[in-house]
């Protein structure tokens, strides 16, 4: 089995008409079979609207389906106990980068991740250093995430 698989997977929001007295479904996915490999790297493409972000958000189990299964590493996502499981192996890097800043330097906010997995002290350091080291912003990290370039 994938790293990540759905079953006939479907989801739908609801929406509810300004005064909130008629209530309608919104059929963002349906039907999705997907089977995708340990280590590989693949892109959804698909038109406005066509549901990618509400599969994307499946995977981390921020939605959890209306219909069908997703398993990540094996575990279905709507099982309860799992999503503690499941949020240390699927993260979700958002599309405007200055919504997802936390720290107030470079290396607080990438010791954010690892903190929140409940990494010891010590080893967060370790990361947030080799994490720095290997794209080059060592040196750029006791400055504020907000005054880097975009890049
Ligand atoms: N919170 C919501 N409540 C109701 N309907 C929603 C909600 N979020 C998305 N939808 C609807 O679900 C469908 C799929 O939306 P989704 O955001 O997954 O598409 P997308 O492929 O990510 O689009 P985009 O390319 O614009 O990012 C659309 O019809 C959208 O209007
Ligand atoms: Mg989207």
């Amino acid at each position: 089995m994938g790293i990540i698989r759905t079953e006939k997977l479907g989801y739908d929001y609801v929406r509810y008409s300004e005064d909130e007295s008629e209530k309608s479904y919104v059929h963002a996915i349906k039907e999705i079979d997907i089977d995708i490999a340990r280590g590989s790297f693949v892109g959804i493409l698909g038109h406005n609207g066509s549901g990618k972000s509400t599969l994307a958000r499946h995977i981390n189990a921020l939605l959890l389906p209306t219909r069908g299964t997703i398993w990540i590493d094996g575990e279905d996502t709507a099982k309860e106990p799992q999503i503690w499981k499941i949020r240390q192996k699927a993260g979700m890097v958002f599309q405007n980068p200055d919504n997802q800043i936390i720290g107030t330097t470079v290396e607080e906010d990438v010791g954010f991740g690892p903190e929140n997995l409940g990494v010891k002290r010590e080893e967060i350091w370790e990361r947030v250093e080799k994490s720095l080291m290997s794209v080059g912003m060592l040196k750029m990290r006791t400055l504020s995430p907000n005054r880097l370039s975009g890049g």
